[in-house]
C-alpha cells in the first residue's frame, strides 16, 4: 500500500513518528517520507538514523497553513501525530494547546484538501473520550473536525479517519519511565496514586501497526480503537520491584482512575469487530456511505449492546503481575 507512495508524518521526529518511519522502511519501498516538525535539533539528530534517499525533513508548525500546504505537495497519505500532550502544561498555556491541537487539526485538513492527499489519519487519545482535561478536550475537538472533514471533501478524493488508543508503554512523562527512574536511584518506594486505578497497555510497536492496517481498513470518518489490555498501577508496580513499598499520593488534578476509549454514551454508534471497536461519525455524510459495519477490507463489525463501555477497568482482559514481568519493560524505554 506505501509502496512508491509519498507519505507525510506531522510530529515524525516524535516516539511515534520514529517508529512508524522505521516500519515504514522494513516493510515497504516509499518513494518519500516526509517528517514535518518544528525543531532542527530532533530532526538532525533523527536524520543521523534514518538518512535513506526518500527521507526529507521539513521544518515547519502545524499552525502554519502556507507551510503546511507546500510540504503536502504530491503527497498520498498523511499521518497527523504533531501535538502538544502534556496534560499540566496544557492547563497552564490553554491556548498553545487549543492553537497546536485544534487549530493545527484544521490547517491538516485544508493542506490535503488542497493538495488532494489520497488518505489522513490523525491520532488520538483515550483522554479524548468524556475528557477532563484541556488536552483530551482539544484532542476530542480535533476528531471531531477530522471526523467532520468527510463531508467538505466534496470534489475531492480526500478521506480523513481516527486512530485512539491509550498510554503507550514507556512513552515520554509516562509511569513506567517514572518508576523505573525512581528504581534506579535507589529509592525506598513506589509512589501510587490510587490503589484502584487502572490504565489500558499498548507498545508503540502496536500502535504503529495499527495505524497502518486502518490505512487499508478506512473509508473515512472512523475512529478506530484496537482491543489492548488494561493493566492495574499496584500491579505493574509490584511487577517492576516487588520488594518496594508502595505509597498512597492521591490521585492528581486532571487525572482520571479508569480511562475510557468508547463512552457508553456512544454505544449506538459504536461497532464491535475481531480486534478493535469503530467509533462512527454522529453526523450523516451526504456524499458516501454511512455504513459502517463492513470496513475496506471486509470486516465485519456489530453494534455494540445498550449502555456498553470501553474502559480500562471493565476490559475482558488484565495483565497479570507475572504476565507484565515476562515482557521485559525496560525494553521499551
Ligand atoms: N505517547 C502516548 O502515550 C500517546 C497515547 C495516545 C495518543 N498519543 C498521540 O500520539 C501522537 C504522537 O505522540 P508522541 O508520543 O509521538 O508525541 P511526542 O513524542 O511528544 O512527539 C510530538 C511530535 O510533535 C511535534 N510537534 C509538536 N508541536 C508541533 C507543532 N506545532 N507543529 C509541528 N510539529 C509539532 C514534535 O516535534 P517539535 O517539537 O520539533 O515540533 C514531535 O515531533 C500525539 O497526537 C498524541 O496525542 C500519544
Amino acid at each position: 500500500m506505501f509502496n512508491n507512495k509519498s507519505i507525510l508524518i506531522t510530529g515524525g521526529t516524535g516516539s511515534f513518528g520514529k517508529k512508524y518511519v522505521k516500519t515504514l522502511l522494513e516493510q515497504y519501498s516509499p518513494k518519500k517520507i516526509i517528517i514535518y516538525s518544528r525543531d532542527e535539533l530532533k530532526q538532525y539528530e533523527m536524520e543521523q538514523i534514518f538518512n535513506e534517499p526518500c527521507m526529507r525533513y521539513f521544518i515547519g508548525d502545524v499552525r502554519d497553513k502556507e507551510r503546511l500546504t507546500r510540504a503536502m505537495r504530491g503527497v498520498d497519505f498523511v499521518i497527523h501525530a504533531a501535538a502538544l500532550k502534556h496534560v499540566p502544561a496544557a492547563e497552564y498555556n490553554p491556548m498553545e494547546c487549543v492553537k497546536t491541537n485544534i487549530n493545527g487539526a484544521e490547517n491538516v485538513i485544508d493542506a490535503a484538501l488542497d493538495n488532494n492527499v489520497e488518505k489522513v489519519i490523525a491520532l488520538s487519545t483515550d483522554k479524548a473520550a468524556n475528557p477532563i482535561n484541556l488536552y483530551g478536550a482539544t484532542k476530542l475537538a480535533s476528531d471531531k473536525i477530522f471526523v467532520a472533514a468527510n463531508n467538505i471533501s466534496g470534489g475531492h478524493r480526500t478521506t480523513f479517519s481516527v486512530v485512539r488508543y491509550g498510554n503507550v508503554v514507556g512513552s515520554r512523562g509516562s509511569v513506567v519511565p517514572f518508576f523505573q527512574k525512581l528504581i534506579d536511584n535507589g529509592s525506598d518506594h513506589l509512589p501510587i496514586t490510587h490503589t484502584d486505578m487502572t490504565r489500558f497497555w499498548i507498545t508503540l510497536q502496536q500502535g504503529v501497526d495499527f495505524v497502518l492496517k486502518n490505512f487499508a481498513r478506512m473509508y473515512g470518518g472512523e475512529i478506530f480503537v484496537p482491543k489492548i489490555p488494561s493493566i492495574k498501577i499496584t500491579d505493574l508496580a509490584t511487577a517492576m520491584a516487588p520488594n518496594l513499598t508502595q505509597k498512597i499520593v492521591g490521585i492528581r488534578p486532571g487525572e482520571k482512575l479508569h480511562e475510557v476509549m468508547c463512552p457508553a454514551e456512544i454505544c449506538y454508534t459504536t461497532y464491535e469487530f475481531n480486534d478493535h471497536f469503530v467509533i462512527a461519525p454522529a453526523i450523516k455524510f451526504s456524499s458516501r456511505s454511512n455504513d459502517f459495519t463492513v470496513n475496506a477490507l471486509d470486516e465485519k463489525g456489530k453494534l455494540v449492546p445498550e449502555g456498553f463501555e470501553y474502559d480500562s477497568l471493565n476490559n475482558d482482559e488484565f495483565l497479570s503481575i507475572k504476565q507484565i514481568q515476562s515482557l521485559n519493560i525496560t525494553a521499551f524505554l
